[in-house]
């Protein structure tokens, strides 16, 4: 059986989706759970996309130890070499280097003839051998360059010394059959392509981006570039958790496997979505609510008969139901550390922890069963909000009722003053942003408002995202409770507080 990399680009290509810029700290976290994931290439950012990017390459590969941790470059020096700086702490690192080889790209944006592209890709990874011997080249826009023009420049930089060619299908243009071929060829008639490993990188925009990267790994592709929940630059990227299914369960197509720990991909999937914002739909492969659901009685009847009549994979396997009960109202705080390093999580100082304990202990009171879903919800509140705290929650009330109009009175800290307000709104929520916003006269705008239970049950903690812009700056904020209006006020509010503590998203979208 050979080995398939799995390489993820949630936190590069996955961040370039509208919207979907993380803080240093929100890609820490997701570079963390990637690692437990198993995910064996990380890719971290691009370096030379802003200084706040840069950083945050740098503190996971500090951080990260079993994955591989990565940067993107353009060809050109500066790039590379702020990816080599940033990857230079990590145990394993590499440089992801890339220049488009098609006509289109190279006539129209690059203004720069095949000759001089084919020469300032082999130094790009020159420069790139520099830092690391772990160096990755891409021919952006692969699916529309000349097959000759290609195999020459993979030619050239295997020569160089690349270790890793990577084929994108950078506008999600090909069909499964058309890009089998692709890569059948070009193995076929790369020199030495036998030395290096194949990559294939998929976008979505004709809902084809896992059916294409599969069809590269059944003629020769042995490393897969994929992305959480499927996110990615407009119609996203191919699904990291469809590919690892499907090569699971196909193993008899494939004959291949990965190293991804499964139970894991929808603790992932949450943590991806509920950062940045993107729901996942019920309906999406795997990690969808209803992915594993039956609801016709036949169904149903041939699953509790024999589960394999309708069922190809085992939910538990994904990590649907692996909700365990970890704590309750008598737990202490030592029960409470313990759990919360053994789901990966760890706070920084006794002070964040003595912060998230407190909030454990409200919880407990207004719901029995704590959950690892929940303690993961609870320590984000946690994580975001010892960013800055401008302002915070300390008292809400709404008065919602068949044929009044919601009335909310909010008291808010604003830098250490107490400071209270009241309005009517279209509904609960409205009301008390309209009450917060009396008190913040931010004047954002908002663009999305999500909310997601985060167990099930009527007692589950409503995790709520939104997302703010103002003057050309973008943040997701998230609150989470028992209660989803007091969810909504705490994540409006943890949006305000990323927008005034002047967080930089990590990534300002190239
Ligand atoms: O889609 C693409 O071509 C890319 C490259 C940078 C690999 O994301
Ligand atoms: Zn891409």
């Amino acid at each position: 059986m050979q080995k398939l990399i799995i390489f993820d680009t949630t936190l590069r290509d996955g961040e370039q989706s509208p919207g979907a810029a993380m803080t240093r700290e929100e890609k820490i976290r997701i570079a963390r759970q990637l690692e437990k994931l198993g995910v064996d290439v990380i890719e971290a950012g691009f370096a030379a996309a802003s200084p706040g990017d840069f950083e945050a390459i740098k503190a996971i590969a500090e951080i990260i130890k079993d994955s591989t941790v990565c940067s993107l470059a353009r060809a050109n020096e500066n790039d590379v070499r702020r990816a080599g700086e940033a990857i230079k702490p990590a145990k394993k690192g590499r440089i992801h280097t890339f220049i488009a080889t098609s006509p289109i790209h190279m006539e129209n944006k690059l203004r720069m003839t095949p000759d001089q592209v084919a020469e300032r890709a082999v130094q790009a990874v020159k420069w790139a051998l520099e830092y690391t011997d772990d160096v990755e080249f891409s021919a952006e826009d692969a699916v529309r360059s000349d097959m000759d023009f290609l195999v020459r420049v993979f030619d050239a930089v295997i020569q160089a010394g690349a270790k890793t060619i990577n084929v994108p299908d950078t506008v999600g243009y090909s069909i499964p059959q058309l890009w089998g071929e692709r890569i059948r060829q070009l193995l076929e008639r790369v020199p030495n392509s036998g030395k290096v490993i194949w990559s294939t990188h998929c976008h979505n925009d004709l809902g084809m981006a896992v059916a294409n990267s599969l069809a590269a790994v059944m003629n020769g592709a042995r490393q897969v570039e994929c992305t959480i929940n499927g996110l990615g630059e407009r119609a996203g990227n191919a699904s990291l958790e469809e590919i690892v299914m499907a090569v699971k369960t196909r193993k008899d197509v494939f004959n291949c496997d990965c190293r991804i720990d499964t139970t894991q991909i929808v603790a992932t999937s949450r943590l991806v979505s509920s950062i940045t914002g993107y729901p996942v739909q019920p309906n999406k492969a795997i990690v969808g609510a209803n992915a594993f659901a039956h609801e016709s009685g036949i169904h149903q009847d041939g699953v509790l008969k024999h589960r394999e009549t309708y069922e190809i994979m085992r939910a538990e396997d994904v990590g649907w139901n692996a909700n365990k009960l970890t704590l309750g109202k008598l737990s202490g705080r030592n029960a409470f550390r313990t759990r919360l390093k053994e789901i990966g999580i760890e706070l920084e100082g006794e002070d964040a922890l003595n912060a998230a304990f407190a909030r454990f202990k409200d919880l407990a009171d207004k719901k029995s069963e704590i959950f690892d879903e929940d303690l993961q919800a609870l320590v984000s509140d946690e994580i975001v909000n010892e960013a800055s705290e401008n302002y915070k929650l300390v008292y809400l009330n709404v008065c919602s009722q068949t044929g009044e109009t919601p009335h909310a009175r909010v008291t808010v800290l604003d830098n250490g003053a107490e400071q209270s307000a009241e309005a009517d709104g279209g509904g609960p929520v409205d009301a008390a942003f309209k009450a917060i916003e009396q008190i913040a006269k931010s004047g954002v705008e908002l663009l999305l408002y999500s909310v997601n239970n985060i167990t099930t049950g009527t007692d589950a903690q409503g995790e709520v995202t939104v997302r703010l812009s103002r003057g050309g700056r973008i943040v997701n904020g998230q609150g989470a409770d028992t209660d989803i209006v007091i969810a909504s006020a705490k994540a409006y509010l943890n949006g305000l507080n990323k927008l005034y503590s002047g967080m930089e998203r990590a990534h300002p979208q190239l």
